[in-house]
């Protein structure tokens, strides 16, 4: 039987969404590793290093929680792992196409993939860190989207470019 369950992503931010997920796999599974994807975006709003230490704020209490990086191919870092199962988040039908097909890939990639797909809570089922990084980027405010310490740290880097420019 498998207990260790491995939420990889982007993170960038973190959002209200990602923080429901993995309040929920955590209720489920008694080992959840956090992972960022290292080899990802080229102009993110947060470096990698940024996005660990807040998952790491975020999760902090969570027992059995623990927060990782990974670089290159899922299945590799997941095999490095002992093959947990992952986890994602379904919020609306268009994302399903998308985690279906990286789900069948990587199940081809690595027959024992197994992913389970847990929905945020409905007040959070718009939210992505795509539209909050918009948001940020253009001056608008996040505090509805992101926990309080992520919003504070996109206030700040909004406020560092804002006087360096
Ligand atoms: O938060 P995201 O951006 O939706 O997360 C996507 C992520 C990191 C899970 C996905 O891009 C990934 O696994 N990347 C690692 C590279 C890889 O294995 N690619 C093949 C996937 S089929």
């Amino acid at each position: 039987m498998r207990r260790h369950l491995l939420y990889p992503g982007s993170f960038d931010p973190p959002t209200l969404g990602h923080l429901d997920l993995i309040r929920r796999g955590h209720g489920v599974f008694p080992k959840l590793t956090v992972a960022v994807l290292r080899n990802g975006a080229k102009s993110p709003l947060f470096s990698v290093e940024e996005r660990l230490q807040m998952l790491r704020k975020l999760t902090k209490g969570l027992k059995g929680v623990s927060v990782d990086s990974f670089d290159g191919l899922l299945i590799d870092y997941i095999r490095r792992l002992k093959n947990p199962v992952v986890l994602r988040g379904l919020r609306v039908v268009s994302d399903f196409e998308y985690e279906f097909q990286m789900a069948l890939m990587n199940r081809k990639l690595e027959p024992t993939f197994e992913v389970l797909y847990m929905m945020p809570d409905e007040r959070y089922s718009y939210i992505s860190a795509s539209l909050v990084r918009e948001v940020a980027r253009l001056g608008g405010p996040v505090e509805k989207f992101v926990p309080d310490e992520v919003a504070r740290r996109v206030r700040e880097a909004m406020a560092g470019k804002v006087s360096e420019g």
